[in-house]
């Protein structure tokens, strides 16, 4: 696998962080905390309730990858500083093998699915739309799977550092 920025221009961002895990839900913790630690050492300060947001949509999106990349063993996270505002974060997977494949997306706009809102599943991909400023997904140019990515703006209240 390779670390580099995926979804978004180099010349505009400045990477805090690159690695990788073992596709296992253990490391979702330790990947979680990492991404953390990382947009901690942004310029863009982003405040404790933001940080917070940051913290469960990268559980999400790395529980996804370790759920849904199925076809590979790893798991990669980037984390971006964007100025002036946003710390945005590429999480990649391998791949899976259903057929047809897993695609992300948010269950409940699925009719098919909508009876299911009591199920204790589906929720994740909510949450990051919830919780995100943006977020997207697309197939990974250096690999056979995908790249979920998030953004976190710092609030406009916010003092600039
Ligand atoms: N990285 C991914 N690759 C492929 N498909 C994905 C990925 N992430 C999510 N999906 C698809 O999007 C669906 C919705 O994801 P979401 O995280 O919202 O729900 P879930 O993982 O099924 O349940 P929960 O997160 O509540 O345990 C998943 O069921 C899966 O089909
Ligand atoms: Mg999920």
């Amino acid at each position: 696998m390779i670390l580099r920025p995926r979804t978004v221009d180099v010349d505009t961002i400045f990477v805090l962080g690159a690695a990788m895990y073992k596709r296992d839900l253990e490391q979702v913790k330790v990947a979680r905390e990492w991404i953390v630690k990382a947009a901690r050492c942004a310029r863009v300060c982003l405040a404790d309730g933001a940080l917070d947001d940051l913290r469960l949509c990268a559980s999400e999106t790395v529980a996804n990858a370790v759920r849904y990349g199925d076809a590979g063993q790893l798991v990669g996270v980037l984390v971006i500083e964007r100025p002036p505002h946003a710390i945005r974060v590429e999480v990649i997977d391998q791949g899976n093998m259903r057929r047809p494949p897993h695609i992300p997306h948010i269950p409940h706009r699925d009719p098919d699915v909508a009876a299911g809102l009591g199920t204790e599943s589906g929720r994740g991909l909510k949450v990051v739309n919830s919780l995100s400023t943006s977020w997207g997904h697309q197939r990974d140019i250096d690999g056979p799977g995908r790249v979920v990515w998030f953004e976190i703006q710092r609030r406009a209240a916010e003092p600039t550092p």
